[in-house]
């Protein structure tokens, strides 16, 4: 594995730091403004909900795949939901902010980007998402909660793992 970019993020540099990934990743990727488009939503997710402000990303690649990372250390999603649905548990929580419409922020025209980030592994690309003790791999547009992950994670961890370009895969 070769790592490409590490970066830090909060509210002032993220867009930033996202112009450099997007050079980045620009020729290595078929559509590189949508993978551009989840890293964002997803990067923004860490700067908003974690608690935190803050964030951090790293860009690797693994053999014939580019993987993008985007984690922070904050509350995680269930954290973030637990004081407006109480009775909500973390497995529910995931599973829940995944289908759409569920968001800490309580606007009704908010909760939409992790379904996005969902949607968009309908062509090709592959999410695993950690947060607290639970896992949700993306594939296929469909999403799998994994058993139990085998640590807690702090905050979130998201992982998107995207096919090279055909003429990028030769070394
Ligand atoms: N990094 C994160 N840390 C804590 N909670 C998160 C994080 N990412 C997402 N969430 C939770 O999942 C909810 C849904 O996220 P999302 O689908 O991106 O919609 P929105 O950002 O519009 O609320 C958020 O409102 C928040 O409660
Ligand atoms: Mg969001």
């Amino acid at each position: 594995m070769t790592v490409l970019h590490q970066s830090a993020f909060d509210h002032a540099t993220v867009g930033a730091v996202m112009l450099k990934i997007g050079n980045l990743v620009g020729t290595m990727v078929d559509d590189p403004r949508r993978l551009l488009i989840m890293v964002r939503e997803l990067a923004d997710n860490a700067v908003y909900h974690s608690g935190e402000g803050k964030g951090w990303c790293a860009v690797e690649r693994t053999g014939d795949h580019l993987q993008v990372v985007i984690r922070d250390r904050g509350q995680g999603i269930h954290g973030s939901l637990f004081h407006l649905y109480p009775d909500i548990d973390e497995r529910q929580a995931v599973r829940w902010v995944f289908q759409g419409g569920v968001s800490a922020t309580a606007d009704p025209d908010r909760g939409l980007g992790l379904k996005m980030v969902l949607d968009y592994t309908q062509h090709g690309a592959t999410l695993l998402l950690e947060t607290g003790g639970v896992a949700l791999v993306g594939s296929g547009g469909r999403a799998r909660m994994v058993g139990k992950s085998t640590q807690r994670v702090d905050g979130v961890v998201a992982t998107l793992r995207v096919p090279l370009a055909g003429d990028r895969t030769v070394e």
